[in-house]
């Protein structure tokens, strides 16, 4: 801050209070109300300044800079220009009831009216214990020890320590998955198989890597190194670019950790919530975890609320005596009043309105029809695959078969779209059909769709009617297109 940015602020306090013209003088701050209306250049220049300059790069070449949204509702962004934008990004999973749930924001508004308090660390919230309940009576079996947090990584890193201290030093090592993403928190990363994020941070080399979904690796594993005492899996893996492992896999993982005594993790914090049809995507295959994590959609899409969900044995190994009840305690926002009522009204909502099935039914539909367009146009898509409203569209890679000048054009925007359809898809999606997709970590040439559970039919075929007239144009119209409105800017 520099001393033009301070302005002298010699009002006096509000009437009854003791500040003077003496106090600090305010600094050139924003207001709330500024805030909601400064232009888009004065916005892309302050992320440029104070938030991510290098992230700014890759949301100007695909064009996604430009929209500002002032209002969100249902199923739809509106920008500031009045477009209104179909979503079916979702915030990777964080939006299951939608923008804006009416029911959300009436009781957000009440619990605000009622003047009730937020922090409680110091007594016993009955908002806390309630939620707490909650997800104990949705989760299966003897899952029923919950510790609350505010993000998903803070949740898997409360999994991984419950396990830790539940097995004890000598069976600390944790097993997992190639593609996997559990958070970027150091102990989530030291778990998560991307080398962009792992960059050459200190993380545990431990632990053990398999290929998702080989139950052969995971038995060879278990058998040659008895220190592993964790295995910690997404049961959709999201970022490694939706893949889905067969029920016999989550049977048989199941049968192995009992045998050698190796608590499992399952990580739903992306799958969980009723996304893939049921309210935990591991209930297809019958089985209970020993641990699960929750996020995302469980503040209702209002607000940062995560879970980690323990079976009782195992939480009460760790902390379930007066002296251990501390080594993981409450966190400053776990529990948080407003958060904790938000996720109750979720959650009531999620079987209220029949979700759950929603997205059984509309996965199965948008599924049926993305196969439709494979089938329309195998030279471009790939595969399609995934479990309820939790999609993936492979697009074919298309590095060897472009023609060279557009091979030349397009590598000189970027490295990351040199074969990969998706990001030209994603764009004039966005520009020409007001439509949002979401792309995966690892994997460039999938696009990954988590539309809102209060999806209806109507939604999924304006999408698939998009993507038909989108494909229909061609794969030399659609690069030549992007090149040439990335270079008007
Ligand atoms: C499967 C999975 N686990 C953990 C996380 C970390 O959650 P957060 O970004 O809230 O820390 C994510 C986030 O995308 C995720 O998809």
């Amino acid at each position: 801050m520099s001393p033009q940015d301070m302005t002298q602020n010699a009002t006096a306090g509000p009437e009854g209070t003791h500040l003077t013209a003496n106090r600090l003088p305010k600094p050139a701050l924003i207001s709330v109300e500024e805030a909601k209306a400064l232009p888009q250049q004065r916005v892309m220049d302050l992320f440029s300044a104070h938030l991510n300059p290098g992230q700014l790069h890759f949301m100007k070449l695909l064009g996604f800079h430009k929209v500002i949204i002032d209002s969100a509702e249902g199923m739809h962004y509106i920008t500031r220009d009045g477009r209104r934008i179909l979503d079916f990004f979702g915030g990777f999973g964080s939006l299951a009831f939608g923008h804006n749930h009416p029911r959300i924001l009436a009781a957000r508004k009440k619990f605000q009216d009622e003047n009730r308090h937020e922090i409680a660390m110091a007594f016993l919230s009955q908002y806390a214990s309630a939620l707490a309940h909650n997800l104990a009576k949705v989760s299966p079996g003897d899952l029923d020890m919950v510790f609350l947090g505010s993000s998903g990584s803070e949740a898997m890193e409360a999994a991984l320590k419950v396990c830790e201290q539940a097995q004890g030093p000598d069976r600390s090592k944790v097993l997992y998955a190639a593609n996997s993403f559990h958070g970027k928190t150091k102990g989530a990363l030291a778990i998560t198989d991307g080398a962009l994020y792992r960059a050459s941070f200190d993380l545990s080399n431990r632990n053990v890597k398999v290929p998702f979904g080989d139950i052969e690796a995971i038995r060879r594993a278990f058998e040659a190194d008895k220190s592993i005492g964790i295995v910690c899996l997404e049961t959709i893996q999201g970022g490694g670019g939706i893949n889905t492992a067969p029920v016999s896999f989550w049977q048989e993982l199941r049968a192995l950790c009992d045998k050698h005594k190796v608590l499992w993790i399952a990580d739903e914090v992306q799958c969980g919530l009723g996304r893939s049809g049921k309210f935990y995507a591991f209930e297809h295959a019958g089985v209970v975890p020993d641990v699960t994590a929750l996020a995302k959609s469980l503040g209702g899409g209002k607000c940062a609320m995560a879970a980690m969900i323990a079976r009782r044995d195992v939480y009460m190994k760790a902390y379930g005596v007066p002296k251990t009840a501390m080594i993981h305690g409450p966190a400053t926002f776990g529990g948080i009043g407003e958060g904790c009522i938000s996720s109750i009204e979720a959650l009531n909502i999620l079987y209220d309105e029949g979700l759950i099935d929603n997205a059984a039914e509309q996965g199965a539909y948008l599924i049926e029809r993305l196969k439709a367009l494979q089938a329309k146009y195998p030279k471009l898509i790939k595969d399609v695959r995934g479990q309820g409203l939790m999609v993936g569209v492979e697009f074919q890679d298309f590095s060897e078969t472009l023609p060279f000048m557009l091979k030349q054009a397009v590598a000189v925007l970027d490295d990351k779209l040199k074969g990969s359809l998706s990001g030209f898809i994603g764009s004039i999606l966005l520009r020409d059909f007001n439509v949002l997709v979401a792309f995966t970590e690892y994997n460039r040439n999938v696009i990954r769709l988590e539309p809102p559970l209060i999806c209806a039919r109507a939604d999924v075929d304006t999408f698939i009617t998009a993507m038909d007239e989108l494909l229909g144009r061609g794969i030399v119209r659609i690069v030549t297109d992007f090149v040439t409105n990335y270079a008007k800017g």
